[in-house]
């Protein structure tokens, strides 16, 4: 007999004489005559209650039938008496797939978060991850039918690259010398003997390969894995998160922040729709005040502010930040959450930033002093996307590269796209898991991803 996902089960428009399901045991109650099993296979939250009768086939190994042990039912879906759901499984024969040994660390429920980050190959059995990883898949669905519904071309960037984007020297090194007796000359190691003849990193960024795109496909996104060598031990920091980075030729800041925010709404309404079940549990046990505030943010516009306007704000906010404001400093997470949470309250835009703490591709602006960047902020998370309209004028890029000690022959490619039809463009990253934890409430980046990577950690 075929396997049913216990989702349609479930969602059956009708009792069904001969059904096999297939999963693992998340509780067992027996009686005299007959045992209880609720089953989950991770297709949805809920499990399918299964009356399994004494005198059935396999009976005889209920005993195995503990929390977690792998099982194959067969039986009629019937309605079913109890409260709570339409239907359940009267079982005709069972089998135990596999038996889970009594160690079996997920039969008491309420551990907590810290402790099923050590157990990361089982924590996606756990309801929580199992809702989690259900809504990730659904996010990312959601990404790609935002982008292909808008005729936006997907771009596999490369995950080595030579050349560090965002200028932060937070890379991850790849190479094949020897790490014991590298070649070296002068005292240097000597990468023109490494693997790729140069040094390499992996990515922490897409862009500049997106760019390469949008100059020839006009619009372009990648959606990849980032990795960043930063030591920030913090909820939202991990050192391999997954990006977003749409890309848009005869685009600029304005276009920019208009993409950014449709794009935001469209997940959370895409995420509203099509996880409800999922939602239910976070609303309940993770952020009590989860669906009122997706709700909220759908229905009203982004406020927009300059970074100037923004420092006015902090400035003259009662309120004492740990790290001092004034003009010229990059926002702290504790600013960026007080404009969003506790001025606005709503997700806030900055804009413009000064142009000496922002990378080398962002567009002088008018002024002289800052460039046509932006960030999106969001309640409880604090920057979700950052962005900007590139300098797409030859003579000023070739200064931006100076001004950040960066080499015109590192960049010649970067160059040529100024050289050959140059277009005003921009674009921006959504930092994937930061989105996660925004429609989840789950409020620890740890817990979004299936195996976090972070100072320290990668045990898996
Ligand atoms: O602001 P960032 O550094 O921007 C860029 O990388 C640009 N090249 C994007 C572009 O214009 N194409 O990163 C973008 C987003 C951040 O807003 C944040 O959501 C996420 O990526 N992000 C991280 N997420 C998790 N852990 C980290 N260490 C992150 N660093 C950035
Ligand atoms: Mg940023």
């Amino acid at each position: 007999m075929e396997r049913t996902l216990i989702k349609h089960a479930l969602g059956s428009d009708r009792e069904q004489d001969a059904i096999r399901i297939q999963g693992w045991v998340s509780t067992r109650r027996d009686s005299k005559s007959f045992s209880f099993l609720e089953i989950n296979d991770g297709t949805c939250l809920t499990n399918i209650q299964t009356v399994v009768d004494a005198g059935i086939p396999g009976y005889d190994q209920i005993h195995d039938a503990s929390t977690g042990a792998a099982v194959c039912i067969d039986g009629r879906l019937v309605a079913s008496q109890g409260k709570g759901q339409a239907w359940e499984i009267v079982a005709t024969q069972l089998e135990i797939v596999g038996r889970s040994d009594d160690s079996y660390p997920l039969q008491k429920k309420g551990h907590s978060l810290e402790y099923l980050r050590e157990i990361a190959h089982l924590r996606p059995r756990s309801n929580l991850f199992g809702c989690v990883f259900r809504v990730r898949n659904r996010l990312s669905q959601a990404v790609h039918n935002f982008f292909q519904e808008r005729d936006f071309i997907h771009i596999h960037s490369p995950i080595i690259t030579t050349s560090d984007c965002e200028g932060a020297g937070e890379l991850f090194r790849v190479t094949t010398l020897d790490p014991v007796d590298p070649p070296k000359i002068d005292g240097q190691v000597d990468y023109s003997q490494d693997f790729f003849a140069r040094p390499a990193y992996l990515t922490v960024s897409g862009q500049l390969e997106a760019e390469i795109f949008a100059c020839a496909l006009s619009n372009v996104y990648t959606f990849g894995p980032t990795f960043r060598a930063e030591n920030s031990n913090t909820s939202r920091h991990a050192n391999e998160f997954w990006m977003i980075e749409p890309e848009m030729a005869f685009c600029d800041l304005n276009g920019d922040m208009d993409l950014a925010e449709a794009f935001v709404k469209y997940l959370i309404k895409d995420i509203l729709e099509n996880c409800q079940e999922d939602l239910s549990l976070f609303g309940k046990f993770v952020d009590k005040g989860l669906l009122e505030r997706l709700k909220f943010v759908l229905e009203r516009p982004f406020q927009r502010v300059s970074y100037t306007e923004a420092i006015e704000l902090l400035l003259k906010a009662d309120r004492k930040f740990e790290f001092p404001i004034n003009y010229g400093v990059n926002l702290q997470s504790e600013h960026e959450r007080y404009l969003t949470e506790e001025h606005f309250k709503c997700p806030v835009t900055v804009f413009n930033y000064p142009k000496e703490i922002k990378p080398f591709y962002m567009r002088v602006s008018d002024d002289g002093k800052t460039v046509a960047a932006m960030d999106v902020l969001v309640p409880g998370i604090g920057e979700i996307v950052g962005g900007s309209q590139r300098e797409e004028r030859l003579d000023m890029l070739k200064e931006n590269l100076k001004r950040h000690n960066l080499t015109e022959e590192d960049y010649w490619w970067y160059l040529d796209l100024r050289k050959f039809g140059t277009t005003p463009h921009a674009g921006f990253g959504l930092g994937f898991e930061r989105m996660l934890m925004f429609v989840t409430g789950v409020a620890n980046i740890r817990d979004v991803i299936p195996f976090a990577r972070t100072p320290g950690s990668a045990e898996f």
